[in-house]
């Protein structure tokens, strides 16, 4: 699947892209979007008729994020996710949410973030392993927990799928087309790549929303990613 990230500053720019499209679509709303918008935004979206992956990366403490998730719910999303960091007790207390849900949805966790580097591992959160160890620990605490995947580097997804089995989900973002610009991703991977290394849903956000035909953009980039 493609997951397009709804990185909007307000629900009119947001609602007005998603006009364009004519077939229901898995979206991402994340914290700039929600945080701007609030609940609301969720429900609009939904009375399009699109799949929602609700972003927004809980972490505290275990009693407080059950009832964070508890709300969140409530949404009735197809997925959410919350940071791997918050330990296996943290994860598995965000699974309680969905006990009396007949539908749940997806529930992912954050392993390391792009943005943190081996550098900033070492030397400023004075972890002595490396990332890769410290990538696939997370996605094995995540599976203890009982949650269905991570989100993750494209390059990760191999390792990953070798420790926790080929069923557990990769969420991957960093989805650049040969021609688009890189912007601010540092490891990026096309959406053939990302298919032959085996990931299952991909997030693209800017190659997306800032091509000059988005509706295309999205089509070539799902045919690239499910070899159609
Ligand atoms: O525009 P672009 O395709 O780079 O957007 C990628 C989306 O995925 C953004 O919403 C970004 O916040 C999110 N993301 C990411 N890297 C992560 C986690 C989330 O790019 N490690």
């Amino acid at each position: 699947m493609v997951i397009i990230a709804l990185d909007f500053p307000d629900k009119d720019t947001t609602i007005n892209f998603l006009k364009k499209f004519n077939e229901p679509l898995w979206v991402k709303v994340g914290m700039e979007l929600f945080y701007g918008c609030g609940p609301e935004i969720i429900k609009e979206i939904k009375k399009l008729g699109h799949h929602i992956f609700l972003d927004l990366k809980l972490h505290d403490i275990p009693n407080t994020v059950k009832s964070a998730m508890a709300n969140l719910a409530k949404l009735d999303v197809d997925m959410v996710n919350v940071h791997a960091k918050g330990g296996i007790k943290m994860m598995s207390e965000a699974m309680h949410a969905f006990d009396n849900l007949e539908k749940k949805p997806l529930v992912i966790a954050v392993t390391e973030l792009t943005s943190t580097s081996q550098e900033m591992l070492t030397n400023e959160l004075l972890c002595s392993t490396t990332m890769e160890k410290m990538v696939i620990k997370h996605a094995l605490n995540t599976k203890e927990a009982g949650l269905n995947g991570v989100v993750c580097s494209p390059l990760e997804v191999k390792a990953i799928k070798e420790a926790c089995g080929s069923d557990f989900i990769t969420v991957t973002p960093g989805i650049r087309l040969k021609t688009n610009s890189v912007d601010d991703q540092v490891r990026i991977t096309t959406p053939v790549d990302a298919r032959i290394l085996g990931t299952n849903f991909i997030v693209v956000g800017r190659p997306i929303t800032r091509a000059e035909n988005p509706v295309e953009a999205y089509k070539q980039i799902k045919k690239d990613f499910l070899g159609e």
